[in-house]
C-alpha cells in the first residue's frame, strides 16, 4: 500500500487495535477519526488507544467535522454489528465519495436479513462512486471465505461443516463477558432472555454467503439458541472466576437446510478452558476436504489484519456494495 490516507469510524476496542497497527505499518497515513463517545470526542487519538506520542488527530464527532479540510481515500467503520444501526454512518461516508471497510457483521452477506438496505446502500455506493465491504475474522474469513475458498477444488459437495472452538479465558475481559462467562445458568438465561447475551451474531451470513457462493439453494437457514456451556471444573482467566456447574462460556450453531439435510453446519464454541482450540473445516464430497487451523486463529489479531488487508481489494475495486466471495483472493499486504 502506498500513501493511503485512512479514516477511522469508531475508536472502541477493535477500532483502537486497527489504529496501533495502522501506526505501525508503512504506506497508510490515520488523517481522522469519529466516535460518538462523549468522553472520546475532543481529544486526541493516542489518549483513546493508549500509545504515548501526541498523534495530532482529534476524535470528531461526525465525518463532516473529521473531513473538513482533509482528504481520506478510505474509511474503516467499527462501531456495531446491524445494518439498521450502521447505515445512516456508512452511508454519511459514502456520501462523500470515500469507500469503506466495516466491521459490521450483517454488511458481511447484507442479503440474507436486509436485502433493501443492502440495495439501497450498493444504489447509494454507485451515486457517489464509493466501494463498501463488511468484513472481519467471523464473519468475513473463517467460517465463510476460507470454507469458499476450500471448495473451489470439489467436483462435487454434500455436506460443509465448520466448527470454531476458543479458549475464552485468552481473550479480553468484554468478550468474556459477552460470552456469560461466571455467570450461573440461571442468569445466563436472564441475560439471554432481556438480550443482554446475543450470543455470536454474523453465523447465519457466513452460511448465506456459502450457499450463495457455490450456487446451493437453501430451503432455511436456522440459529440454534445460544446454549451455555457449563464448566465440569473451576477455571479462571486473569479477570473472571468460573466455579463448577456455572457458565464458561456458550455454543451456537447455524445451520442450512437443503431439501431435507443439514447440508451447511457452522458450529461456534468460545468459553473459558477449552482444551484444544481450532478452526476446522470438513467438506464431504469429490473429493472430501478436511483442514484444521491449531490453534484457532486469533479474533483480534485476525479482525485487524482481515479489516486491513482488505483495503487494497477495496481501493481497487469497482463502486458498489461487496461481500468477499465478489472480491479477488484475500492476502496479506506486506511491506516487504
Ligand atoms: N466481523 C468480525 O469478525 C468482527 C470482529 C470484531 C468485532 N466486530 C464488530 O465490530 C463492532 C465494533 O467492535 P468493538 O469491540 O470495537 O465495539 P466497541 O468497543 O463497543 O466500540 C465501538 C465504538 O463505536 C462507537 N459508536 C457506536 N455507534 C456509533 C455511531 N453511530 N457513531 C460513531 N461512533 C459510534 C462506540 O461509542 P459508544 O461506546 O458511545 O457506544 C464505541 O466507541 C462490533 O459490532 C463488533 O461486534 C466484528
Amino acid at each position: 500500500m502506498r500513501n493511503v490516507r485512512i479514516m477511522l469510524y469508531g475508536v472502541g476496542a477493535v477500532g483502537s487495535l486497527i489504529a496501533k497497527f495502522l501506526l505501525e505499518k508503512e504506506g497508510v497515513e490515520i488523517i481522522g477519526a469519529v466516535d460518538k463517545a462523549k468522553d472520546k470526542i475532543g481529544k486526541d487519538l493516542s489518549e483513546i488507544i493508549g500509545t504515548k506520542k501526541k498523534l495530532g488527530i482529534t476524535i470528531s464527532k461526525n465525518v463532516d467535522e473529521a473531513l473538513s479540510g482533509r482528504k481520506a481515500d478510505i474509511v474503516i467503520h467499527a462501531t456495531s454489528s446491524f445494518l439498521k444501526d450502521t447505515y445512516p454512518q456508512i452511508a454519511s461516508i459514502i456520501e462523500h465519495g470515500i469507500r469503506v471497510v466495516s466491521t459490521c457483521e450483517e454488511l458481511t452477506y447484507p442479503y440474507l436479513k436486509e436485502t433493501k438496505l443492502a440495495e439501497k446502500l450498493d444504489a447509494l455506493a454507485k451515486k457517489h462512486n464509493a466501494t463498501v465491504l463488511g468484513t472481519g475474522i467471523n464473519p468475513g474469513f473463517l467460517m465463510d471465505t476460507l470454507v469458499i475458498t476450500l471448495t473451489a477444488v470439489c467436483q462435487k459437495i454434500d455436506k460443509i461443516t465448520a466448527t470454531r472452538v476458543m479458549d475464552a479465558g485468552k481473550r479480553r475481559q468484554p468478550f468474556q463477558k459477552k460470552i456469560g462467562a461466571g455467570l450461573t445458568t440461571k442468569e445466563f438465561h436472564a441475560k439471554i432472555e432481556n438480550g443482554e447475551i446475543t450470543g455470536h451474531v454474523g453465523l447465519e451470513q457466513s452460511v448465506a454467503m456459502i450457499a450463495s457462493a457455490i450456487g446451493w439453494k437453501l430451503g432455511k437457514i436456522t440459529v440454534t439458541p445460544v446454549e451455555p456451556v457449563v464448566a465440569k471444573k473451576a477455571v479462571a482467566s486473569d479477570y473472571i472466576k468460573v466455579k463448577t456447574g456455572d457458565v464458561a462460556g456458550l455454543r451456537q450453531k447455524a445451520l442450512g437446510i437443503k431439501g431435507n439435510k443439514e447440508a451447511i453446519i457452522l458450529d461456534f464454541q468460545a468459553y473459558l478452558g477449552a482444551k484444544e482450540e481450532y478452526d476446522a473445516i470438513k467438506i464431504e464430497g469429490v473429493p472430501s476436504v478436511n483442514q484444521k487451523i491449531q490453534p484457532c486463529v486469533h479474533g483480534d489479531v485476525g479482525t485487524v489484519a482481515t479489516i486491513v488487508n482488505s483495503i487494497p481489494k477495496v481501493l481497487q475495486a469497482p463502486a458498489g456494495l461487496f461481500t468477499m466471495k465478489d472480491l479477488p483472493v484475500p492476502s496479506a499486504t506486506l511491506e516487504s
